[in-house]
């Protein structure tokens, strides 16, 4: 009896426990969306607020934030304010730049000067919303492009625009003749023996996305490039490839072999046909041989059918149509090459036609071509779904801070690794926490558009001033204060807008170093020079030393928060060194950390620079199909692949 009342008793006290913890999720969560939405005239305090919740569907996808924001206040600490702001707390004033150093950072200094001042001026005219009708809307292309497209050769000149790109079924003809081989003294394709000139004839046929990109060189759809007088293989070729902010793919190159018979085909065409040989002649007795051997796969005993299909001062009728699986070339009405289309490069992308090297040209033919187009303008990349927008910071600290530079127009990149790697459950649930560094525009309604994306999203800081490559040293600053001072992360990492971060991974190899240990991690180059001639020639004033610091490759490498806070207070102090090359700089900068106190280097491959290797960590170069190519990879596979084909 009594045992049956204590029961009884616990239960009630049970049930009002359970009643209270109930009553207080339900205080939790009208505290959460209840939180008010700060916004002030001034910029520092644009909030990075919790998104709303559009739909039933997002609020179960939603992960409710570890702790809700109680802190809202108009009295916050900077720390809080900067948690909340779009714009980087970095102290780019007059005296940050008035530094007078003799390191080579001077000319730097001077730059960045005025790039801030100009970035204020902008970031001004932008929040006094002056330029809120200026915002460019898509345009309206529909019906606006024309079928086909015929040219004269003497109206060839530069890029022939192809206005609303290809589509399947589209094909360009080009008509024309290769120039007699000249005599090169530095030609790119073959070394030079001596002092000796090598006679070179080639030339490029390339389909380039010229409206894809601003400011950058355009994106290579389709490099076909044809070397007449062969390059460095000895024998005549036919290049062709794809090229993406100026880092060439993996090349395919016929050079007279056909293909293997067990090689993918393109549409059931063979990648590259067979040409003769010019020290073969044996033409009639080989044929047997041949079709025995070409049971067994590829032969040295190739079969004649016909010569390289160009040749100096021979006209040429070259036709590229877009198959359903690739480009196919034919010259003179037969098949030479097919080429699979790369992930990345599309082609309604393809809105030029380039024509360059050792050719004459007689006329260009284009037809089947699409009449519209999808739009230009980058911003349609965005998808304004609150389901990629980012979580609130949460008080509880985080582990790993990303930091992931980029520019005001990327806005595909950015929408892509929102889709992509940010979605890992590390950063979903608050340990690793990830965001952009962008400076602004010199066009304001790419900068109008990324105010609204980072309002949007939460995950932008802008550094305010106007971009340039130059100074993307400034971001990698902005990283670490932000790492050290709004997040006080225990890792930051630097990363870029086409690096895909495998998260899991990377926080794993910053765990296996003791806790009290400083590091310095990621794909480390020993004993670097400098490049002191060509495009992009370091001189002696910007680099004055023989050789560059240890240094870890930029698009990824990760540093114990200890090195971050040192260069944030180095910088603040008007001390730091600043040089062009960010990545260069980390390693100087770590350098000097390492004088004080001892630092881990740790170098591996897996932060691949070149592009993807399988089982990476970090992979560079990817455009943002490969991103989430990349990501539906490792969710379905336990080994970590690459996307670098179709
Ligand atoms: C686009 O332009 C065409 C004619 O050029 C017009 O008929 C159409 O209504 C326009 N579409 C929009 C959305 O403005
Ligand atoms: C770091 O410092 C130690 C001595 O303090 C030195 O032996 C080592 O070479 C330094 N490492 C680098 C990469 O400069």
């Amino acid at each position: 009896m009594k045992r049956k009342l204590e029961t009884l008793v616990w239960l009630t006290r049970k049930r009002s426990i359970q009643f209270l913890i109930g009553a207080s999720l339900l205080y939790l969560v009208l505290v959460t969306l209840e939180i008010p939405i700060v916004f002030k005239s001034d910029f520092t305090t644009v909030a990075t607020r919790p998104p709303r919740l559009l739909s039933e569907e997002d609020s179960q996808q939603r992960e409710s934030p570890a702790r809700p924001l109680t802190t809202v206040s108009n009295a916050d600490s900077p720390s809080q304010l900067a948690r909340r702001s779009v714009v980087s707390a970095l102290v780019l004033n007059d005296a940050a730049f008035a530094a007078s150093s003799s390191d080579g950072s001077l000319e730097l200094y001077r730059l960045a000067s005025h790039a801030r001042k100009a970035g204020r001026s902008l970031w001004e005219d932008l929040q006094s919303g002056k330029l809120r009708t200026v915002v460019s809307r898509p345009e309206n292309r529909s019906g606006s492009c024309p079928g086909s497209v015929a040219l004269a050769g003497s109206d060839v000149s530069g890029v022939v625009p192809l206005p609303c790109g290809l589509t399947l079924g589209s094909h360009v003809t080009v008509v024309g003749t290769p120039l007699p081989a000249r005599p090169d003294f530095e030609p790119k394709i073959t070394v030079a023996a001596g002092n000796e000139p090598v006679m070179v004839s080639q030339f490029v046929v390339e389909l380039q996305g010229i409206k894809t990109v601003d400011g950058e060189e355009p994106p290579r759809v389709f490099h076909f490039n044809p070397r007449l007088k062969g390059d460095w293989s000895g024998k005549p070729v036919i290049e062709l490839n794809t090229c993406y902010r100026m880092q060439w793919g993996s090349a395919l190159r016929c050079d007279g072999w056909k293909s293997k018979a067990d090689e993918d085909t393109v549409d059931r065409m063979v990648k590259c046909e067979k040409w003769i040989m010019d020290d073969e002649d044996h033409l009639e007795g080989s044929k047997a041989t041949w079709w025995l051997n070409r049971l067994i796969g590829r032969t040295k005993k190739v079969n004649i059918d016909w010569p390289f299909p160009f040749s100096e001062e021979k006209l040429f009728v070259l036709t590229i149509s877009a198959g359903l699986e690739g480009y196919h070339v034919s010259v003179d009405g037969r098949h030479v090459t097919s080429f699979p289309y790369r992930t990345g490069f599309t082609l309604e992308d393809a809105t030029g036609l380039s024509l360059a090297g050792d050719i004459e040209v007689h006329s260009v033919f284009a037809a089947s071509l699409p009449s519209s187009h999808p739009s230009f303008a980058p911003q349609r990349h965005l998808d304004f779904s609150s389901r990629w927008s980012a979580q609130p910071l949460s008080d509880s600290g985080v582990e790993l801070f990303i930091g992931v530079l980029s520019a005001g127009n990327h806005f595909a990149e950015r929408m892509a690794v929102r889709k992509s790697w940010m979605q890992h459950r590390l950063i979903k649930s608050g340990v690793v926490v990830a965001r952009f560094f962008v400076a602004l525009h010199s066009r304001q309604e790419i900068n109008a558009e990324l105010k609204k994306e980072s309002e949007f999203f939460g995950d932008i800081v802008i550094v305010p001033y106007v971009d340039n490559y130059d100074l993307v040293v400034l971001k990698t600053v902005a990283i670490c204060e932000y790492g050290v001072h709004t997040v006080s992360a225990k890792y930051i990492m630097k990363g870029d807008d086409d690096t895909f971060v495998r998260v899991d991974a990377v926080i794993n190899e910053a765990r296996k170093v003791p806790d009290d240990t400083s590091f310095y991690i990621g794909n480390i180059n020993y004993y670097h020079k400098p490049l002191r001639y060509g495009k992009w020639a370091v001189t002696y004033e910007e680099w004055p030393e023989e050789d560059y610091p240890p240094y870890a490759n930029g698009p990824g490498y990760i540093l114990s928060s200890d090195i971050a806070h040192y260069i944030v207070s180095e910088f603040e102090k008007h001390k730091l060194r600043l040089f062009k090359m960010e990545d260069v700089s980390m390693g100087m900068w770590v350098e000097q950390f390492n004088s004080t106190k001892p630092v881990h280097y740790s170098h591996s491959l897996k932060f691949c620079q070149f592009g993807c290797i399988e089982d990476y960590y970090t992979a560079h170069y990817q455009s943002p199909r490969q991103m989430m190519c990349l990501w539906d990879k490792i969710q379905r596979q336990t080994k970590p692949q690459c996307c670098n084909m179709r």
